[in-house]
């Protein structure tokens, strides 16, 4: 989609006003689910319905499917997956809908749970046969850390799944939210027939279409009609729906914008059913962009002058020119292609001059977002994940959380005599956030040892070092599987134990590493004054 910038009679730009109602009509979310659950299908249903492009299959590149296939390294051409993740921009009704991609493949990394810390909403999407699985729940628990309101969609409704109840205990049980479903399924998983609209109370019919390329048409029935057409499929969703009002209640704007309740809705994406609703739902009920908290934990008003942080920086997207992405979300004011604005940690002066709006391969040049907006900025070698920037009144916000690391290897040059390439690697993947780069005197400079979310990151970082920095390094893999916060006071008494070991990860953190929970309940329960406090995300799922 192309925004353009709005242009006055007096020729000046928009006024706060103007800003204020540009973000009050912008939604931004991610989707949160397991690799399979159906993210890839219900963004191009997603972008189908918002009509931004004209047939499903055009938005994801996952092997074997038309599209735009973010195919930046050779691995992920091969593999035929998404590592990297941007924003898809699109309108729906009055609204721009900014859906940030989180990467598909089942080795995530802090990439996924960074794109986090840019949205406004989270859908949580969830194989109805399969229910909550693991990396569900652990993005689930960046969003309750970060107190973002959930969404949450059971998918593949149209196959055989769990029954519709005990799904929504699973929910309320894994992960503490109390369901409040808007809809609820007319016919079994496996014979989806079309919705009970809580809300009124109607049925919404729903029609295949042939392979779910084209919007799904929906009929809108009285609850007379409904019974008359699916005697035994209404029925049975009445009954239901009765015995929800008793235990779930009904939607409460106010406890679910807190994060004590999760609207749940019931959808097949591959058949487009359900995706309209989603879309309503995002529109209607997710929050539109608020002041986000400076250091001081001050909220800067959306319509202060511009600011945004970088939430994702990506390298080496186009061989041939070296370029270097970073991606920011807009929190206030406007952002106009070619202004110039303030670097916060270094206070240089950053000139915005290429702007584009990116997803997968397609970029489009950007000439003005507003907050909410995703930005990618091209050739931002100065920009590292967390920095802010901003115009007029300087800002700073807080840092972005590093995650839980749960896979350690130690990092050996192969070339010794090139060791300024291999510390200009490191110290690079590190501020970009591919790695964590963890250090200890016992194991000296030369062998530092990167600590990740998922292993493909070790991927990531050793074909950087040899193609772009050409610094070749062998990794050794570690044996630890958690790291836990710890301080000076409590290193002895860790180190004690076998199976364990304490680093410093460059932002002065201690960090104590262990092969498995068990060691660290044997250092815990040995030794109980003891510092060890988890880090976010990882350990809460
Ligand atoms: P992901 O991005 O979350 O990893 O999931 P993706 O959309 O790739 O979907 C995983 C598989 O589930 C795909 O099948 C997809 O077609 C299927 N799927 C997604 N949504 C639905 C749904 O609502 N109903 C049903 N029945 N299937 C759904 P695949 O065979 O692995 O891939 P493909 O060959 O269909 O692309």
């Amino acid at each position: 989609m192309t925004t353009t910038a709005p242009t006055r009679p007096d020729g000046t730009g928009p006024t706060p006003a103007d800003v204020v109602a540009e973000a009050a009509r912008r939604r931004t979310f991610a989707v949160i689910s397991h690799p399979d659950a159906g993210k890839s299908t219900l963004t191009e249903a997603l972008a189908l319905h918002a009509r931004v492009i004209g047939q499903a299959g055009a938005v994801h590149g996952k092997a074997g499917r038309r599209g735009t296939v973010s195919d930046w390294m050779d691995m992920e051409k091969a593999r035929g997956i998404s590592i990297t993740s941007a924003a898809l921009q699109f309108s729906y009704r009055d609204t721009v809908v900014n859906l940030l991609d989180t990467p598909g493949h089942a080795d995530f990394s802090e990439d996924t749970y960074r794109v986090l810390t840019a949205v406004d909403a989270a859908v949580m999407l969830v194989d109805a046969a399969k229910g909550l699985e693991t990396q569900t729940m652990k993005l689930f628990a960046v969003c309750r850390h970060r107190g973002i309101p959930v969404v949450t969609v059971v998918n593949k409704w149209d196959r055989p799944g769990r029954d519709a109840l005990a799904l929504m205990d699973e929910v309320a049980e894994r992960t503490g939210l109390t369901p409040t479903p808007l809809t609820w399924p007319v016919g079994i998983a496996g014979d989806f027939r079309g919705v009970l609209d809580r809300r009124d109370g109607g049925y919404r019919r729903y029609t295949r279409t042939a392979g779910g390329a084209t919007v799904a048409p929906e009929e809108l029935l009285s609850p007379a009609e409904a019974a008359a057409r699916e005697p035994d499929a209404w029925a049975r969703a009445c009954e239901e729906a009765d015995l929800l009002a008793a235990t779930s209640g009904e939607h409460d704007q106010d406890l679910f914008l807190s994060g004590v309740t999760t609207p749940v809705l019931f959808a097949s994406a591959i058949s487009n059913f359900g995706v309209g609703a989603l879309l309503d739902v995002l529109v209607d009920l997710a929050p539109a962009p608020a002041g986000r908290p400076d250091t001081d934990g001050t909220p800067r008003p959306v319509d202060a002058p511009f600011s945004a942080f970088v939430f994702k920086v990506q390298s080496g997207m186009d061989a041939a020119h070296r370029d270097r992405l970073a991606y920011i979300r807009i929190c206030s004011g406007v952002f106009e292609r070619g202004m110039v604005v303030t670097h916060g940690p270094t206070g240089r002066p950053f000139a915005t001059k290429y702007a584009q709006h990116v997803f997968g391969r397609e970029r489009e040049s950007i000439d003005v977002a507003y907050p909410g907006d995703v930005v990618g900025l091209v050739n931002a070698s100065a920009l590292h994940v967390g920095d802010t920037l901003y115009a007029g009144r300087p800002v700073a916000f807080p840092p972005l959380t590093t995650f839980a690391p749960e896979h350690f290897a130690v990092v050996r040059s192969l070339e010794t005599a090139k060791h300024k390439q291999f510390r200009r690697g490191i110290e690079q993947l590190e501020s970009e956030g591919v790695v964590q780069v963890l250090r200890s005197d016992r194991r000296g400079e030369q062998a530092p040892v990167f600590a990740v979310v998922g292993p493909m990151q070790f991927e990531v970082a050793t074909h950087r070092m040899e193609h772009e920095f050409h610094a070749p390094v062998r990794l050794e893999p570690l044996p630890y599987t958690l790291a836990m916060r710890t301080d000076e006071a409590s290193v002895a008494g860790i180190t004690a134990t076998t199976g364990t070991e304490v680093v410093q990860r460059s932002d002065g953190e201690l960090l104590a590493l262990f092969t498995t929970k068990w060691v660290m309940g044997v250092v815990r329960n040995g030794k109980p004054g003891l510092t060890l406090e988890p880090l976010v995300a990882a350990q809460l799922g």
